[in-house]
């Protein structure tokens, strides 16, 4: 399997979560509960899932490998992923920070939670078609077998050692059982 298969593989589980998040938004919008322990979950894949694990092995292998190939950080593809993960964050922040108050029915942050999940849903639906149809492409036709299988050993460890063992399974599971519960 290339690399950039692991990375759409991945793309494929947060484009769920940003399903279950959605749903979470309209039906706290329309005034209806969801429990702060089901936000407190999507978040944490959120910010361990995608950013720890997903966008670490953009940031600290894929990028700088093709950056190896000659293809310039500054002024293009790689540029402009890498300041949408730095602003996805920002959103990421901004839900953290109102996510409680949301599940306690105050509605001032009902709407300033429910801005930031709207705004980072749409940021990140894009910026995973823009990785799908342009960058990972790039990626195929730049680097050679021996890069890629590195790329592979490299990805390994970062679920190893950055997200723990046996982590992302978890991950997985949690989000067929919010699937369940958060059907659009
Ligand atoms: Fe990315
Ligand atoms: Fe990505």
């Amino acid at each position: 399997m290339k690399s950039t298969q692991v990375l759409k593989e991945e793309h494929g589980g947060i484009k769920i979560m940003l399903g279950i998040l959605r749903t979470a938004c309209d039906r706290l919008e329309s005034g209806q509960a969801v429990p702060g322990t089901d936000l407190e979950r999507i978040l944490e894949f959120l910010k361990v899932f995608v950013d720890r694990c997903h966008h670490a092995k953009e940031e600290d292998f894929l990028f700088p490998a093709l950056e190896r190939t000659g293809i310039p950080r500054e002024g293009g593809p790689i540029g402009v992923m890498l300041s949408e993960h730095v602003k996805g964050r920002e959103f990421i922040r901004g839900m953290s920070d109102t996510a409680e108050g949301c599940s306690k029915g105050d509605r001032a942050a009902v709407e300033k939670f429910t801005f930031y999940a709207r705004g980072y849903t749409e940021l990140l639906l894009e910026h995973i078609e823009k990785e799908d149809e342009i960058l990972y492409p790039m990626a195929d036709s730049h680097l050679d077998d021996l890069v890629d299988r590195k790329l592979m050993e490299e990805f390994e460890r970062v679920e190893e050692e950055r997200v723990g063992h046996g982590k992302h399974e978890e991950f997985h599971r949690l989000m067929e059982e919010l699937q369940k519960s958060y059907r659009g």
